[in-house]
């Protein structure tokens, strides 16, 4: 058995096709990312998986359970945190964790012993009793974890869980989630930070519109497009890609930029200035790929989000905590 099977999964919303054919299998003990840009249906596939969100079509099992006809048993097998935030901030951090261990029919000694284990996760002992509204950004997504653990689920889903965070937050919540690999729970976590996949993840699904584009461990992905990536500026990008290309480079042109790969990229930069002649190569730079690249290599565009929705959607994560 594995710890989630998705087989053929759409998802729909008034004809505009969110999940367009998923499939996929994660296993017990792995950590999972879904990488993708923004409204390439990461939280979409994490709502189904969840049971807050019906499939239009395709199977979908979460610990060995049916998330329409079981739901209720993929409920408990689970914990998530949300991308929007969705603490009680009136509340103590204690009190936070107590109402959902009570949710999930813990009994008071356990609740109470529970509490402790996970707030010493996220370090957060000292500020047990603090009001969640005198909290840092940083401190309520990790105390969003702890409530994701509080009831000891197989399967942790974090969505999103670094969004609009600064550097230093991030690589803590890094932390305590590589932790969760020791503690033997099995993570799906949703990122648009390619860092944050390449970092965390034992494999990962790059996903784009809706369909998976490529799925691999982070080096694996690495591997499969062929060598380094070297990135040329010239004055001419359209003519020198052309040359490139009638001289067996595959060139693509992304932002102005000539993008080409090679095995060794220092013995192929020579010959990239012996073909430009009268084109003036203004910079030519190389590097082994990242995730960026593996993204820009299967769907031929820059992995680029748009600045106004990254904004949007840390903004509305502060609206929602007022
Ligand atoms: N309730 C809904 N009704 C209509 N369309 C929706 C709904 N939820 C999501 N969508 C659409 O489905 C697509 C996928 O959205 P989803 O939220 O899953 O993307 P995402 O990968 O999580 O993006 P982000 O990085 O911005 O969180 C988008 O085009 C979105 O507008
Ligand atoms: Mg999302």
């Amino acid at each position: 058995m594995k710890a989630i099977e998705i087989e053929g999964l759409i998802k729909e919303f008034d004809g505009i096709r969110a999940v367009d054919g998923i499939s996929l299998e994660i296993e017990y003990g792995e950590i999972f990312s879904l990488l993708g840009p923004n409204g390439a249906g990461k939280t979409t596939t994490i709502s189904i998986l969840a049971t807050l969100l019906k499939p239009t079509k395709g199977k979908v099992k979460v610990n060995g359970y049916d998330v329409v006809t079981q739901a209720g048993k993929v409920r408990h097998s689970i914990g998530i945190v949300f991308q929007d935030p969705s603490l009680d901030d009136r509340l103590t951090a204690r009190e936070n964790l107590d109402i959902h261990g009570r949710l999930y029919h813990m009994k008071k000694d356990e609740r109470r012993k529970r509490i402790e284990e996970v707030l010493e996760m996220v370090e957060l002992q000292e500020r047990a009793d603090s009001l969640v509204k005198t909290f840092s950004g940083g401190m309520r997504r990790r105390l969003e974890i702890a409530r994701g653990l509080m009831h000891k689920p197989r399967i942790l889903f974090l969505d999103e869980p670094t969004l609009g965070l600064d550097p230093q937050t991030r690589r803590h919540i890094w932390n305590y989630i590589e932790k969760l690999r020791n503690e033997g729970v099995t993570v799906l976590l949703t990122t648009h930070y390619m860092e944050e996949a390449d970092k965390l993840a034992d494999r990962v699904a790059i996903i784009d519109k809706g369909k998976i584009v490529a799925l691999g461990s982070p080096s694996e992905l690495k591997d499969s497009i062929g060598g380094d990536v070297i990135k040329i500026r010239c004055s001419d990008a359209n003519k020198m890609a052309a040359i490139l290309s009638s001289n067996g480079f595959n060139a693509m042109i992304v932002d102005n930029e000539i993008i080409i790969k090679a095995k060794k990229a220092e013995k192929e930069i020579p010959r990239v200035f012996a073909l430009a002649k009268d084109i003036e190569i203004k910079s030519i730079m190389y590097k082994e790929p990242s995730l960026e690249d593996v993204f820009i290599h299967y769907t031929g565009k820059a992995y680029r989000e748009e600045a106004g929705d990254e904004m949007e959607a840390i903004k509305r994560r502060w609206r929602m905590r007022r």
